[in-house]
């Protein structure tokens, strides 16, 4: 399906704000709807016949700052498709919205996604950025991800070892990886529950879960479907749901300093929140600086941070992208200034 722009004088286009969960406005000159690969694949070339050049892949919407006011062409993919190979194997084509893929999967008796429940977006988008959260990231279960480079029109399969996968980072964000357009993604999943409880507002959750679930839920027989509703319950409360407050989840990367650096902040700061990696480094929490500056709630010409969780960038005021930028810079300076840590924009900018 082909949904062009409206070209009639004086009307401006297809409006993105409702494809992005930030709720950025911004004009699309055309906006098209991919639903197959072979199409995909069509509509590259058609474009690059006419010298244009697809200026922003949309899926999801979740995870992306769109930065300017108009966009030539705008491909939406929205590939359909999730096929279980058996002892876990299963392929997910980009356009499957990720939550619902998580609880696909979980109905299947395939297991180890139920910490990333609820997480907004597509799949295909989910590998982009490493999709994490409660100890648990998607490239510990790509296996393969198929994709179609924008200019040749060319598809190939990337190993897990090529994706490169590393904290809310891949090969697919860097600038060569961004040539690529995901098509689909392959999983080994377990086929035998393994509750993942290491992150302790988890744990405390699943050890509550009277006050998390309904009694409906209560009666879910496998724990890691109940897990999967213990998740998005602790979502539901801490995130705003972008459907009513425009959000993209954490709009900063949590900082990753060595352990020297981290003694030299717990010093000044007895209360700073780090977590231990591998190899000496500690990853701070960067909504507890945020907070820890003053930030938490506060709002300004439409654009804030939520009163839960200071590291949720809010845009209850539907501003455009520069004016998101422009807040969000703010806050890099100010954290820079309190505790000379340089905090890193975790969605795209395009
Ligand atoms: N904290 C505060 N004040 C705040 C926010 C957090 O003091 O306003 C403290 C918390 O008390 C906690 C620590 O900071 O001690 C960490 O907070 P939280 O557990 O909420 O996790 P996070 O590090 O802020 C990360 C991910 C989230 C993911 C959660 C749970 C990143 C950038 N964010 O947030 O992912 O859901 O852990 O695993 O890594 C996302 O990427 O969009 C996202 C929502």
């Amino acid at each position: 399906m082909k949904t062009e722009a409206d070209t009639a004088p004086g009307v401006a286009g297809f409006n993105l704000a409702g494809f992005n969960t930030l709720s950025i406005p911004a004009i699309a000159e055309r906006f098209i709807e991919v639903t197959t690969p072979e199409q995909l694949r069509e509509e590259l070339a058609s474009l690059q016949a006419s010298g244009l050049q697809p200026a922003l892949i949309l899926g999801g919407g979740s995870n992306v700052v769109l930065t300017q006011s108009r966009y030539p062409v705008v491909l939406h993919l929205q590939m359909k498709g999730i096929r279980f190979r058996g002892d876990g194997n299963v392929t997910v084509a980009a356009g499957e919205n990720w939550h619902g893929f998580v609880e696909r999967t979980l109905e299947h008796k395939c297991y180890g996604l139920e910490n990333l429940a609820l997480i907004p977006g597509s799949c295909g988008a989910a590998p982009i950025q490493n999709i994490g959260a409660y100890g648990v990231e998607i490239g510990e279960f790509v296996t393969a991800v198929r994709a179609m480079h924008r200019q040749s029109g060319e598809s190939r399969s990337f190993s897990a070892d090529e994706c490169r996968f590393a904290y809310r980072d891949s090969y697919f964000k860097g600038p060569e990886g961004r040539q690529w357009i995901i098509l689909s993604l392959d999983l080994q999943l377990r086929t035998q529950a393994r509750l993942n409880l290491a992150y302790p507002e988890l744990a405390a959750a699943w050890a509550a879960q009277s006050d998390w679930l309904n009694e409906s839920e209560l009666q879910i027989t496998d724990e890691a479907q109940r897990l999967a509703r213990v998740v998005a319950a602790l979502r539901r409360y801490k995130l705003p749901d972008p459907a009513v407050t425009p959000n993209s989840g954490s709009f900063f990367k949590n900082p990753i300093v060595d352990a020297q650096r981290f003694e030299d902040l717990q010093m000044r700061w007895p209360g700073i929140v780090g977590y231990p990696l591998a190899g000496g480094q500690v990853k701070l929490a960067a909504g507890w600086l945020i907070d820890r500056a003053g930030h938490k709630g506060s709002v300004s010409g439409g654009v804030g941070l939520h009163h839960r969780q200071a590291l949720v960038l809010v845009n209850p005021g539907r501003c455009r992208g520069a004016a998101v930028l422009d807040f969000a810079s703010r806050i890099q300076q100010d954290i820079a200034r309190h505790f000379a840590v340089n905090l890193e924009i975790e969605p795209d900018q395009y």
